[in-house]
């Protein structure tokens, strides 16, 4: 595996495997990578010629100051990972590199980013098209692979690459879960022993949610979750969602017709989880 710090030779080896027609397939990171970053990995080796991987705690994302500095960070291990899926390139920048300068974008993802995750973390969505798009332009990936676990980030991508006609192809890749039905996350890490048992009653009530859905409408099925939690303390929910599949608008009635899914954030200590389920 071969690791670049600087954008230019990142482009330029980048270039020569493009032009003995080679394909890139992307997975952008912010590393302590687990096995739901290495499934993304898997399937764009598989797909692709070459597997190019970007590890980048990217600040601007990060709207609590907190969480950006107790990010999960060991580049050494995650090396060995990447070295276990037969990644080709590492992407590895400094802040420096990638925001020589104030970043001023601001994109307009319309409803996109006024829901969920976009009303509950401002700017986060802006940081993280800047940050996509410009890797983006750094790899020029064939693919790029990007997970269901955070499905809002994966519809801003799809809205970022058409509004600016980005010629790569977004790749959605399934939540990969622990066993006992925690979405994997680099934020698991951080809770404490304590937590990180109750951890997957988030998962178990996603799916007493979509069994109801069966019977109750959309209504009762919030009311539900929000029950499901409220004498569990150590829970403190943040929003529980119906939302439809391309535009994330809130869904008031369920309709076969419409795909839709249950989005939750949930603070369990001081960590932040988030995860979904199809419903519809
Ligand atoms: P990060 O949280 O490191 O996630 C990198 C990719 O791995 C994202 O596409 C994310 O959805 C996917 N992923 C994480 N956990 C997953 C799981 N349990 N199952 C399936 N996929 C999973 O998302 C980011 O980084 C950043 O916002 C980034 C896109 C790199 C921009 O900075």
């Amino acid at each position: 595996m071969k690791t670049f710090s600087k954008i230019t030779d990142t482009r330029d080896y980048l270039q020569t495997k493009r032009d003995q027609g080679l394909t890139v397939g992307f997975v952008p990171t912010m590393g302590a990578l687990h096995e739901g970053h290495l499934e993304l990995m898997r399937r764009a080796k598989n797909e692709n010629d070459l597997l190019v991987v970007s590890i980048f705690v990217n600040p601007i994302q990060f709207n609590n100051p907190e969480d950006l500095l107790k990010y999960p960070r060991d580049v050494e291990t995650d090396k060995k990972l990447l070295e276990s899926v037969n990644c080709d390139i590492l992407f590895l920048p400094e802040v420096e590199e990638m925001y020589p300068e104030e970043v001023t974008k601001k994109y307009e993802f319309g409803n996109l980013e006024n829901v969920m995750e976009g009303a509950s973390r401002p700017g986060h969505f802006n940081g993280v098209g800047v940050v996509v798009s410009k890797l983006f332009d750094i790899c020029i990936p064939n693919r790029a692979y990007f997970g269901e676990k955070d499905y809002q980030q994966l519809a801003i991508i799809k809205k970022l690459v058409s509004m600016e006609s980005i010629p790569v192809e977004v790749v959605p890749c399934s939540i990969v879960r622990e066993n006992d039905g925690l979405a994997m996350s680099s934020r698991n890490e951080r809770l404490t022993k304590e937590e990180r048992k109750s951890a997957p009653y988030i998962f178990e009530v996603l799916q007493e949610a979509k069994e109801n859905s069966e019977f109750l409408c959309a209504n009762r099925i919030k009311q539900f979750v929000i029950n499901q939690f409220s004498d569990r303390e150590e829970f403190d929910v943040e929003y529980f969602e119906l939302a439809d599949d391309v535009d994330l608008q809130p869904i008031t009635s369920l309709k076969k017709d419409i795909g839709t899914l249950g989005f939750i954030a949930v603070n369990l200590g001081k960590v932040r989880l988030i995860d979904n389920i199809r419903i519809i």
